[in-house]
């Protein structure tokens, strides 16, 4: 790939503009996870296996996920409440029909100072490679690409459709090519599955100037055998790749999901999301809303809020801006948190203690 430096991140981030609304927690609302369908090309072993997701799965309709107009009525009363970088998720985000219109009409939105608002996206980088300067000309600004091996049989084996890593990098390249920068590389970390990948990918992408993150495997609804013993730590991974490269450690901003390090020849910034070792609840300014119009508080949050009911062409936005807040004002989840102790009560009683989320639905 092409050499590219990498630039340490600023310690602080810009200022916000509309007046935070704060959670219970105090913890603004900054961020919207939307996910644009529930449906997936893939199936990855870990999120949607086959056993569970079968031809017979009763994925949501057409008819059952929100249209475009109303979309976007969502974003901007999102934005309207202070959000200022949303993300479109899945299933597989580029699957949805006209996503690069979808794409442009959120990226000319402002916020109440004019800036515009930050569209990303995460993607398993299967369409990529067709997709991404479109995406770019629509006004994409980065893009988020799900790879968890470079040796093709591993990850034939883990997106269980047989689909060759080779297309995924070049997925990879187009974006980069097509300036979505800067272009993240996720890897969820399996022990015994893929962690030996974990080196061959820092090697990968030294001086590409993509950032590679390593996501503790979490247990999901869907895969069965979750166990502590499949997560790799995150502090292990450190260690691991620590002993191949000097790791400086970056400032961490309000509301990141990664904890960051620069290889010490400034070849690769590495991220590590560490939910199941050590979450990261205390900051986060995440919203979810799936596309049946439900809005998510928490990743792991059994109970959702109806927003479609507010999302008729003729139901004054006021309403819907005026329920997201409400809802958000009484948040109080914090559920990675909350789980390791709920974890050992699971491991004494034999029965899982706490709710799981259909990571393809509520968009990772
Ligand atoms: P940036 O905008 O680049 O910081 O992206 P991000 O890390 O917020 O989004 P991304 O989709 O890349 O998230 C990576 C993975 O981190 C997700 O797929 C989840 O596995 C995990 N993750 C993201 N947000 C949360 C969260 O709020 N809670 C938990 N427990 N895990 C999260
Ligand atoms: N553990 C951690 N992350 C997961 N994802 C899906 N399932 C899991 C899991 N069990 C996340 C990955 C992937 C994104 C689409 O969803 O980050 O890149
Ligand atoms: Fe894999 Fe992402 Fe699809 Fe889940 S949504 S099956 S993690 S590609
Ligand atoms: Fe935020 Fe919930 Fe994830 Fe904690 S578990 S970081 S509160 S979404």
């Amino acid at each position: 790939m092409q050499a590219a430096p990498v630039q340490a991140i600023p310690a602080t981030a810009p200022e916000p503009t509309a007046p935070a609304v704060p959670d219970q927690l105090g913890r603004p609302l900054r961020d919207l996870r939307l996910s644009v369908i529930d449906q997936c090309n893939f199936r990855c072993t870990y999120c949607m296996p086959k056993s569970r997701f079968g031809r017979d799965y009763p994925f949501l309709t057409p008819a059952q996920r929100l249209s475009d107009d109303e979309l976007l009525r969502l974003v901007r009363a999102f934005v309207g409440l202070g959000v200022e970088k949303v993300r479109l998720t899945g299933g597989e985000p580029l699957l949805r029909k006209g996503i690069e219109s979808l794409v442009e009409r959120i990226a000319a939105l402002r916020t109440g100072d004019g800036r515009q608002v930050e569209v990303a996206m995460t993607t398993n980088g299967s369409l990529l490679a067709r997709k991404a300067r479109a995406l770019r000309d629509a006004g994409l600004g980065r893009v988020t690409v799900s790879l968890d091996s470079l040796d093709d049989g591993i990850f034939r084996a883990m997106n269980d459709v047989d689909f060759p890593v080779g297309r995924v990098l070049e997925g990879i390249e187009a974006a980069c090519a097509a300036g979505l920068a800067p272009v993240k590389v996720n890897c969820v970390v399996e022990r015994g599955t893929n962690d030996g990948q974990v080196l061959p990918l820092v090697e990968h992408f030294r001086g590409s100037g993509v950032t590679l993150r390593f996501i503790e495997y979490m247990d999901v609804e869907g895969p069965s055998g979750w166990s502590p013993s499949r997560v790799v730590p995150s502090d292990e991974l450190r260690g691991r790749v620590g002993r191949a490269h000097a790791l400086l450690p970056l400032a961490r901003r309000a509301g990141d999901t990664a904890s960051n390090f620069l290889l010490a020849d400034g070849s690769l910034k590495l991220g590590f999301i560490s939910s199941v070792s050590h979450p990261f609840c205390g900051d986060c300014t995440r919203a979810r809303v799936s596309v049946d119009g439900r809005l998510h508080l928490c990743l792991f949050a059994t109970r959702s809020v109806d927003l479609r009911q507010h999302l008729g062409a003729a139901r004054p936005e006021q309403d819907l801006a005026e329920a997201i807040r409400q809802a958000w004002q009484a948040r109080g989840d914090r559920y990675s948190e909350l789980r390791a102790g709920l974890r050992a009560e699971t491991l004494a009683s034999g029965k899982r203690q706490y709710p799981t989320v259909r990571m393809s639905l509520v968009g990772g």
